[in-house]
């Protein structure tokens, strides 16, 4: 049959504004605020046991001995798990056969590549009991000199950066327009090691039946989990169940399933009993992941009318010593300003650290505070508002590409942004405005952008013969409301209200929702709900339409519409019949169909595709004591279709804290003899409270983009941090006129001059 019901094609028959579209509240938010929500490590089967890992206290070498008897003589510990007795795997940790796939530590040796690694874990009636018999393995080790910070190892050229991107990018002749350049600016940034710090810490409960895996742990993606897991075990992955239905964060740290989580589903296999295993704070501060330190050297020219012509950004990252993650900081530079010749290279270091991750704008949020910082500088040499050098400059078509943006607002978010704000009669000069407190006030602006990705999602819809409907797709909501934005695309792609459909995510068991990362979760998993509506109401139209019962026969596929769980020809809209009269005659109890939400591969060589924004801030300085407040800021972003406005708000403001926070906050402090991580605890990782926050808006640009997906949905889960850094470094330069090139801005970077 052909697919005219098409929902699919044209969206216009879509009710947006009936369910998409509108501000609803997380549909499990009062199950959150009221304890209801079961997190993965509230889940205690019957016979549970405790484990906790004992973690290296060096950052290279190897275990030379372990007190496993003192711990075993503690009074409820019931084994210890070494690398002598784990029990076996059908892949060797080590073994990396996708880019997707990190190397893991599982015990398979008595080595130390990094702090905090896990060198035992042992297990126990009570956490307390597992907690007290791993403070007395009493490790001793042999230890070699830690490599540790951008310097600490020779560099080289990564093979690629990201996924799969190439590590060195050159398009026109950087260094002859640098040098015809009217003016130009080098400058270096240097960003610090930052770690996810989600507020649940990574957990699981695991419980083997037979060669059958019950598993309860948060996942940023359950199907490439269950695959892992599937792999290490040597089971197929129809034997494993994990269940995931609440999270409390990820930020990337849960996109792939860690080390620990695997350690806690061997200490389950070893003892015999359902194992959980939590880390502790200071666990997460090695093996899950982090966003490694950059150094980053921009050089920008302009041509005499102030049109940008070079831009050269090379970033030096750190690596850990057996894996390769390479953060893609200097890819910011490719999209954002048009500039005729552009180089972005990356050059790495392996040091004796954790392999760094995806975390929250993996390269956008490293490189862009650089890069707006750099734009800032460039717009000063030339003596333009930073606002004028930014509309003169951005690009109009992605510049290394050639390609057109399937859709772009960004000219309109500079505009609304500035006029929200108030961004006028800005003084040039750095130092010149003053509140009443005799505070120094600056104001700064960043560029934001995130690529709109799509990965591949599944969904399966039914409509019952009660007129219900259900949609199933394992979708991740890690906090950011994913689950009421699906459902309320489930409403719509099957033309029925909200509390019609019973929507079903979380498990493994449904169909594989794709991952949520990259912000392309809810355009991913969204377009497959989307599909699967639009495939079963076609194939209940193909019931109707050739039924002579039916006020609908006859009408061809074409002329049908689904409204209000009706179906009405389209030719003559008092013609209609309820799903639940088209199903009762024909005898059946449910009908069902699949959907599929993938990247369009015509669509996405023709166009570049990319969510925009612009963040303005402004900072006041105590002029004497340095010290920094945020005061306001205001974001105007445009991601296409907004699914629910509350919820993308929320995602939005989220990232804008974390701009604040890469700006002025968050550090991992490393103690260069040891390689620890000093301040790995949360009362000394500083993340920004309440009082840090200042005065927040993020406006919506609308935009259409016909070409992005099927709903028109860009994301929004990262591209909050883009720009906001810059934008706050910006405003401190503006208010001091002292240029901090290291974050974050401290308060002895401001070493005030005598105030004026
Ligand atoms: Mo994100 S870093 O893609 O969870």
């Amino acid at each position: 049959m052909t697919t005219e019901i098409n929902l699919t094609r044209d969206p216009a028959h879509l009710r947006h504004g009936s369910n998409i579209g509108q501000p609803l509240t997380r549909r499990e938010g009062v199950l959150k605020v009221t304890g209801g929500a079961r997190y993965a490590a509230d889940n205690h089967p019957p016979k549970m046991l405790h484990a906790v890992m004992a973690v290296s206290s060096i950052a290279r070498g190897r275990v030379t001995s372990l007190d496993i008897a003192a711990a075993k003589r503690h009074p409820g510990v019931v084994e210890v798990m070494t690398h002598a007795n784990r029990p076996p795997l059908a892949d060797d940790p080590d073994a990396k056969t996708n880019p997707f796939m990190f190397r893991m530590e599982l015990l398979q040796n008595d080595k130390v590549r990094y702090a905090n690694q896990p060198i035992a874990v042992v297990i126990a009636e009570t956490l307390e009991a597992a907690t007290e018999g791993a403070a007395l393995l009493s490790p001793r080790y042999e230890a070699e000199p830690a490599r540790t910070g951008l310097d600490g190892n020779e560099s080289f050229v990564p093979p690629a950066v990201g996924i799969g991107h190439p590590a060195e990018v050159r398009h026109g002749d950087v260094e002859g327009a640098l040098a015809k350049a009217a003016k130009r600016i080098e400058a270096t940034y240097e960003t610090p090691a930052q770690y996810h710090n989600a507020m649940e810490p990574h957990a699981i409960v695991a419980a083997w039946d037979g060669d059958a895996l019950s598993i309860d742990t948060p996942s940023q993606g359950l199907v490439m989990a269950q695959g892992r897991i599937a792999g290490l075990f040597g089971i197929a992955p129809g034997k494993i169940h994990i269940r995931s239905p609440y999270l409390g964060g990820g930020f990337g740290s849960k996109g792939l399933i860690s080390g620990p989580q695997i350690l806690g589903i061997l200490a389950a296999r070893l003892v015999g009993r359902p194992v959980k295993l939590v880390l502790r704070r200071e666990h997460m501060y090695g093996p899950v992941g982090h966003r490694p330190p950059s150094r980053q050297r921009l050089r920008i020219g302009t041509a005499s009318d102030g049109a940008l012509a070079a831009i050269d950004h090379h970033a030096k990252i750190t690596t850990s010593s057996f894996d390769d993650f390479y953060e893609p900081a200097a890819d910011a530079s490719h999209t954002l300003y048009a500039s005729p010749a552009i180089s972005t290279s990356h050059e790495a270091v392996r040091i004796d650290s954790g392999t760094p991750l995806f975390m929250r704008a993996p390269g956008e949020a490293t490189g862009s505070i650089a890069l707006e910082s750099a734009i800032d500088e460039m717009a000063q040499a030339c003596g333009v508002d930073p606002l004028a050098f930014r509309v003169k400059n951005y690009a109009e078509v992605e510049p290394i590409t050639g390609k057109p943006f399937s859709s772009k607002a960004l000219r309109e978010c500079y505009v609304q942004g500035a006029e929200r704000f108030g961004w006028w009669n800005r003084p040039l000069a750095p130092r010149q405005m003053r509140d009443d407190n005799g505070f120094l006030v600056g104001w700064g602006m960043g560029t934001a952008t995130f690529p709109a990705l799509m990965f591949a999602a599944e969904a399966r819809a039914a409509i019952r013969r009660d007129g219900s409907g259900v949609m199933e797709t394992g979708a991740h909501d890690m906090g950011q409301g994913a689950w009421t934005a699906f459902a309320q695309i489930a409403a719509d792609a099957l033309a029925l209200d909200l509390e019609q459909v019973e929507f079903k995510a979380g498990t493994s068991d449904l169909p594989d929702a794709g991952i949520a990362g990259g912000s392309a979760h809810t355009a991913t998993a969204g377009s497959a709900i989307h599909n699967a509506g639009a495939a079963v109401i076609a194939k209940l139209a193909e019931l109707a339409t050739s039924d002579r019962q039916s006020p609908l026969f006859g009408a061809g596929n074409a002329g049908v519409v689904a409204r209000d769980g009706r179906l009405h020809r389209r030719d003559d809209e008092s013609r209609h019949e309820s799903y639940a009269d088209i199903l009762t005659r024909a005898g059946v109890a449910e009908i069902e169909a699949r959907g599929n939400g993938a990247a369009d591969p015509a669509a996405q060589s023709n166009y570049a595709m990319h969510a925009h924004g612009a963040a303005f801030a402004e900072v006041k300085v105590d002029p004497d004591l340095g010290q920094i407040r945020v005061t306001r800021m205001v974001g105007a972003f445009a991601a296409g279709r907004i699914v629910n406005p509350r919820l993308v708000q929320s995602q939005i403001l989220g990232g804008m804290i974390w701009g604040v926070s890469f700006a002025l906050h968050e550090q991992a402090i490393i103690d260069h003899r040891s390689g620890r991580t000093m301040n790995a605890n949360l009362g000394e990782y500083h993340v920004p409270v309440n009082a840090d926050v200042p005065q927040m808006e993020a406006i919506m640009v609308s935009e259409h983009d016909p070409h992005v997906n099927v709903l028109g949905i860009k994301g929004v889960g990262e591209i909050g941090i883009t720009g906001s850094a810059g934008a706050v470094a910006n405003a401190v330069w503006h208010a001091t006129g002292v240029r901090v090139r290291r974050f974050p801005i401290r308060i002895d970077d401001l070493v005030m001059p005598v105030s004026a």
